[in-house]
């Protein structure tokens, strides 16, 4: 009998981290695979489409955790997790990112002993008002397999102490993702059915709490936006958080009069991607969308303080902005007065992570002695 990988999916940015890791698990063929969703993501725009564009199989447990407090959400995905790895007993875990369910799930690991990898780990805000960077500490120090996908994460693990032999620099698995999609994506008729020319729009996504959660630094968003907006149409595809704050704070006059401004419905992962890859400018506070820009080498002005992930400014086309008016404003114009600058593609982007990860999976477990040594 072969050993059980199990992998967790929990929140949208999970999807697209997981599903070609299983696929290069399976393809390895040295263990069985199995998929969790706790169902921290629930909506079919936010989570069943990515089932279909991304070729994932139905999950073999669903949990329902849905929507809480960060408390009740992570405690829910710890209470029903524990149950599956109690019946499953897998000889390995495998979570991704840095939402609730990563940690809720690496925690339970921890408790049980079973071991657990973690998918893009080492990745460091230094900010410890965003959740997620509470996420990403508690997940690397649980974790006994850290998968970076660039070289900073391998320092910053360093840094905190982790010995080096749980660091496996392996690239970035959600560019295994994009590069093994773009082709689809491209053939999809996203663009025409919004009427955009190539290169001839923006994108817009925002859902970070310390932006959408505060009515004025939401609008000031919305006043470095407004200037975009007048040289091109922007799409913005709205979070369930963003339109429930949108409506909470009655933003809605203010952003009908925005004439650029086209709010859609959250997309898939296929027309999103087209979206993005024809766009002449991304802006976001997403940490994903900072990668996917960079792979794509499409300019994104990030609407945010900080980043956890440096190597899309140091080498990609990402410029850090903050959420200043002006400083949104002179970025923009920046690069949009400019022919579309390349740079460069970080080491390890190459769409192979995953197979890169399947391996680092086989030898740890054959040193374990659950597989026999090669
Ligand atoms: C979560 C992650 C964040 C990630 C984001 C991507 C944490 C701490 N945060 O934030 O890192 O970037 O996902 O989307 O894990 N909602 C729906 N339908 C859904 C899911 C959520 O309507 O399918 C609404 C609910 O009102 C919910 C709110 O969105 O309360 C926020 O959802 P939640 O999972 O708590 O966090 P996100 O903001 O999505």
């Amino acid at each position: 009998m072969k050993p059980l990988i199990l992998h967790v999916v929990g929140a949208r940015p999970n999807f697209m981290k997981i599903a070609p890791v299983m696929r290069a698990v399976e393809r390895a063929g040295f263990a069985d695979v199995a998929l969790v969703h706790t169902g921290q993501h629930y909506d079919a725009a936010m989570s069943d489409v990515f089932f279909t564009d991304l070729g994932m199989p139905r999950p073999d447990h669903f949990l329902g955790v849905g929507s809480g407090s960060h408390a009740e959400q992570t405690a829910k995905v710890m209470i029903e997790i524990e149950k599956v790895l109690l019946e499953k007993k897998p000889a390995l875990v495998v979570v991704a990112g840095d939402v609730n369910s990563t940690m809720a799930a690496a925690i339970d690991c921890a408790k049980l002993r079973i071991p657990c990898a973690h998918v893009e780990s080492g990745l460091r805000s230094h900010d410890w008002a965003m959740p997620e960077e509470v996420n990403r500490v508690v997940t690397d120090r649980l974790c006994e397999i850290l998968l970076t996908p660039s070289r900073d994460g391998d320092g910053n693990l360093l840094r905190e102490g982790t010995p080096k032999e749980r660091i496996f620099f392996v690239g970035n698995t959600m560019i295994d993702s994009l590069l093994q999609h773009l082709p689809r994506a491209r053939a999809t008729s996203t663009l025409a059915d919004l009427g955009l020319a190539s290169r001839g729009y923006a994108v817009l996504t925002l859902h970070r709490p310390s932006n959408v959660d505060d009515p004025a630094v939401f609008a000031r968003l919305l006043d470095g936006i407004e200037t975009v907006e007048r040289a091109l149409p922007i799409v913005f595809p709205v979070h369930p958080r963003t339109r429930k704050q949108l409506e909470t704070f009655g933003l809605g006059p203010r952003l009908a009069a925005m004439k650029g401004l086209r709010l859609v419905d959250p997309l898939g992962y296929l027309e999103f991607l087209a979206l993005t890859s024809q766009a002449r400018l991304v802006l976001t506070d997403s940490g994903g969308i900072q990668e996917e820009t960079t792979a794509l080498s499409v300019p994104c002005l990030t609407l945010r303080e900080n980043t956890e992930r440096p190597v899309t400014i140091t080498e990609g086309t990402n410029v850090l902005c903050g959420t200043d008016p002006a400083v949104i404003r002179r970025e923009a114009d920046r690069a949009l007065a400019t022919e579309i600058r390349d740079g460069r593609v970080p080491e390890l982007w190459d769409g192979r992570a995953s197979e890169r990860i399947a391996e680092v999976f086989r030898v740890f477990l054959s040193d374990r002695g659950v597989l026999p040594r090669a």
